[in-house]
């Protein structure tokens, strides 16, 4: 019997990127909707899932079995809802690509609308907005995050030479081709998807806005509550300085810089403050400094690939100190060897921490928190 001749879908239209962190349960029910809204045919739905604990790889899987219009994404060893969303987004054959979260605080009914408006030509990039006349954002989590929100978007109107209500939005739709051609150009770091889709394009693209009403989380925790100014500011940074001097050593540079100031401080305490003899406030200070260096780095400059868990951390903690023991030692002898060849002794000093620095970062990108 020759199944493949019988089988004559309608032609596949719309992909629908759902990236997920534990959204097990809302799975399901978020494909029943779309469905609801699109009908039967012409699209398909990929998860990209980033190993969730709860098993949502596996009830996606469990869907597709019985669902060819479901496929899936497990990403291992990778975090982040930028480089997911691209990832997905990169892997359909359909011609329009729509992103949107798994959570149901976006509703799939505005799908066919969102998809009429760039089909028809009338909109390269549509985005359903939070923000926009007639939308409500009722299900943002705090007044806090929405203030943040609004903040966020002036400076994004600015970078992006777009006049949008949320460029923060992670619901919206555009041609799959206009993904494919950008994505070498994306940064892929956090959830800024929309805003680097925005300022990589040129021309910048024509948008279209429509309102939405943002509903509450169906089931599960936001994973992004926090993090949303720090991801605009990384995402100001890209923009300006990226090409210069890499996000993340900035941000390591940066980190060390405040672990110099947190040295400082507590050798000032127990040197001056608790009596404590030079060597032993010396080595106190370079302990706590390394330590919270290793916490902050993992906190910010690695959030996407954060270690979890005492034993992973743990593990971090000492790698980052060996590293750190590595970079002082270069960073030492690269100083001693300069002033020696009679260069002034504070650049020679300055030399010996970039060098440190470069080093430091370079080995705990690689051994710390990379996969090796
Ligand atoms: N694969 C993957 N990897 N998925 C992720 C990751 C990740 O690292 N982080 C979050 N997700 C998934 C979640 O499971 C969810 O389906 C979707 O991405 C959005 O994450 P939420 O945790 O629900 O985000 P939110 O509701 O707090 O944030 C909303 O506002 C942001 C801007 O302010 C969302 O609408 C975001 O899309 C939006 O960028
Ligand atoms: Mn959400």
């Amino acid at each position: 019997m020759q199944c493949w001749s019988v089988y004559n879908p309608v032609t596949l239209q719309l992909a629908i990127i759902l990236p997920t962190l534990n959204e097990r349960g809302n799975l399901a029910p978020l494909v029943a909707r779309i469905e609801e809204a699109l009908g039967p045919d012409g699209w398909e739905a990929i998860v990209v899932d980033d190993n969730s604990d709860d098993g949502t790889a596996d009830e996606a899987r469990s869907l597709a079995q019985n669902d060819p219009r479901i496929r899936v994404i497990q990403r291992i060893g990778r975090r982040g809802l930028a480089s997911a969303a691209i990832e997905g987004m990169c892997a359909t054959a359909a011609p329009y690509v729509a992103l949107m979260d798994a959570d149901h605080q976006h509703d799939p009914a505005l799908l066919p609308k969102l998809l009429e408006a760039v089909q028809s030509g009338e909109a390269d990039i549509v985005i359903a907005s939070r923000f926009a006349e007639g939308a409500s954002a009722d299900g943002l989590a705090s007044l806090r995050r929405e203030r943040g929100s609004t903040l966020a978007n002036r400076i994004a109107r600015k970078i992006t030479g777009v006049e949008l209500s949320d460029p923060m939005s992670g619901y919206f739709l555009l041609e799959t081709e206009r993904v494919r051609d950008l994505a070498p150009k994306l940064s892929g770091i956090g959830f800024k998807i929309l805003l680097d889709i925005l300022a990589t394009s040129s021309p910048a693209p024509r948008v279209k806005e429509i309102p939405q009403q943002f509903a509450e989380r169906r089931s599960g925790q936001s994973k992004l509550d926090r993090a949303v100014i720090f991801e605009f500011l990384v995402g100001l940074y890209e923009r300006l300085f990226g090409r210069l001097i890499p996000t993340r050593f900035a941000l390591f540079g940066t980190v060390g810089a405040l672990g110099v100031l947190v040295h400082f401080a507590i050798f000032g305490a127990a040197f001056y403050g608790a009596m404590i003899a030079f060597a032993v406030a010396q080595a106190t200070a370079t302990f706590v400094a390394m330590s919270f260096n290793f916490w902050l780095n993992n906190w910010l400059t690695y959030r996407d690939k954060r270690l979890r868990g005492a034993g992973a951390i743990l593990k971090g903690w000492l790698g980052f100190c060996a590293t750190c023991a590595v970079g002082a030692f270069a960073n030492i002898a690269v100083a001693t060897l300069l002033e020696a060849r009679g260069v002034h002794a504070i650049l020679a000093v300055g030399a010996g921490i970039i060098i440190g620095s470069v080093w430091n970062y370079a080995l705990s990108s690689r051994f710390v928190w990379g996969r090796f």
